[in-house]
């Protein structure tokens, strides 16, 4: 029998090192149980994946069915009925115009896919100097080299420095640590205006897109933008020639109270990068979606995008898909990750405020980070040796309650944060258990320090 400590004598290569993971076995809504028999409220559903809650039977079923029915056949010989099916009800919930979807695995390959796309597409137009991607510091776009030079987190690109491809960065929209040291609204949106300097910089006939999270997440933990900031980005993009690529991998799929992060502003990408909440966690499916009109530019220039993968175009992928996001229509999650949110952001304020290590409380729908500070009138961060974070996450774990840490928020380095991202299907007493053993936790890691 597996039990929690099997993996510190077997042959799985895990993360870290020293750190015992129990075994999950059965999940069930909001919870998850172990092999010990041990109950955890999923409250982040790991990485803000699981949207649809744990042990929804549908999925699993459509799953099982399609697998058994025709597991696997290559994307360049064949579609398959559920890919074509999921394409034409995912099409009526995307806002792009004529839009078009490439689906491959995990979220770091969508953004490869999209970062491909925007170069290929500036190519096929006659671009062909332009091949840089401007993103953003303290943002997560993947693990893979492309998507990794994306990131703007230090401490995961510097081992790797020397392999990554150039990548322009500017700041993020944070107005809790403003980069700028300005103040929303008296601030002219120096972070868009960022964006601009930079394409001037580097030259815009460099410049193939600019990719950016909707709302950003796990390194600054659930900052949203101010109102102005995207449609002041899609205005310089169009003025330099840019395409604009929104990351929805964490946002996606109702998170916020919307299917896509981007709808809570007036803008509208030309690709945009699925995953996560796209099957909530049953199988390993990403989508990147782009307007007709690149996809037109591909298809009617050199005919072929030069891109692929084995499990590209997956069958059973795309049967999870259609039943993961036919259960958000039928349950009608999107409102409900708006409405629970709203009460979530609410509660947490109320529930916390008081801890002195509590710095800021920011969120949109089901997407809410907590920010902890040293001293909450110098937004002073705790040492990053320190890892606080990481133990307020693990005193709730030893409690039952599962939350994301994340790291760099303030910086690319300190900083502490804490995403609070539960299936769309919690009730109003489960955010309160939620709420209480996160207090708990955070009062046990106070008392230390
Ligand atoms: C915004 C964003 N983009 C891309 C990724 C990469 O996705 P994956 O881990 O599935 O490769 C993540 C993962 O956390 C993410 O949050």
């Amino acid at each position: 029998m597996v039990t929690s400590d099997t993996h510190a004598t077997g042959h799985v290569f895990y993360r870290q090192a020293g750190h015992l993971h129990p075994a999950a076995e059965r999940g069930e809504g909001v919870y998850l149980h172990d092999a010990d028999g041990k109950r955890y409220l999923d409250a982040s559903g790991g990485a803000l994946v699981v949207n649809v809650g744990h042990g929804v039977r549908e999925i699993a079923d459509a799953i099982g069915r399609q697998a058994a029915q025709m597991a696997y056949a290559h994307p360049t010989m064949f579609t398959s009925r559920p890919m074509e099916a999921y394409a034409e009800a995912l099409a009526a919930v995307t806002p792009l115009p004529d839009v078009r979807f490439f689906p491959m695995c995990s979220g770091s390959e969508a953004v490869e896919t999209a970062i491909k796309l925007a170069r290929q597409v500036q190519m096929e137009r006659g671009r062909a100097g332009r091949h840089l991607i401007v993103a953003r510091w303290q943002s997560y776009h993947g693990a893979t080299l492309g998507a990794l030079a994306m990131t703007g987190k230090p401490k995961m690109r510097r081992p790797f420095q020397p392999m990554l491809p150039e990548t322009p960065h500017i700041p993020p929209p944070y107005c809790y640590r403003c980069p700028y040291g300005l103040t929303h609204p008296d601030c002219g949106m120096r972070c868009a205006e960022a964006l601009a300097d930079e394409i001037k910089r580097v030259g815009a006939e460099n410049v193939a897109a600019f990719l950016a999270e909707s709302v950003s997440g796990a390194t600054l933990g659930a900052v949203v933008p101010p109102p102005a900031y995207w449609p002041r980005i899609r205005e310089i993009c169009d003025e330099y020639g840019l395409l604009l690529i929104i990351d929805e991998v964490m946002a996606g799929f109702g998170r916020t109270g919307r299917w896509f992060g981007f709808q809570h502003w007036d803008v509208e990408p030309d690709i945009v990068t699925m995953g996560k909440g796209t099957t909530g966690g049953y199988f390993p499916l990403s989508i990147t979606a782009l307007r007709g009109e690149w996809a037109d530019v591909i298809l009617n220039g050199s005919g072929n995008f030069v891109h692929g993968g084995t499990f590209s175009h997956h069958a059973v992928g795309a049967a999870a898909g259609l039943a993961t996001l036919r259960y958000i229509q039928t349950h009608d999650l999107v409102t409900a990750s708006a409405e629970k949110g709203e009460l979530l952001g609410r509660k947490l304020r109320a529930g916390l405020a008081d801890l002195a290590c509590v710095g800021d409380v920011r969120g949109i729908g089901l997407m809410w980070g907590v920010e902890l500070v040293a001293e909450r009138a110098s937004k002073a961060t705790f040492p990053p040796k320190l890892h606080f974070g990481q133990r307020v996450a693990d005193a709730a774990f030893e409690r039952g309650l599962i939350v994301y840490p994340g790291s760099g928020c303030a910086d690319g380095v300190s900083g502490d944060s804490l995403m609070l991202g539960p299936p769309l299907v919690i009730t109003d007493e489960q955010i309160d258990e939620a709420i209480a053993l996160l207090r708990q936790a955070v009062e046990a890691m106070l008392k230390m320090h």
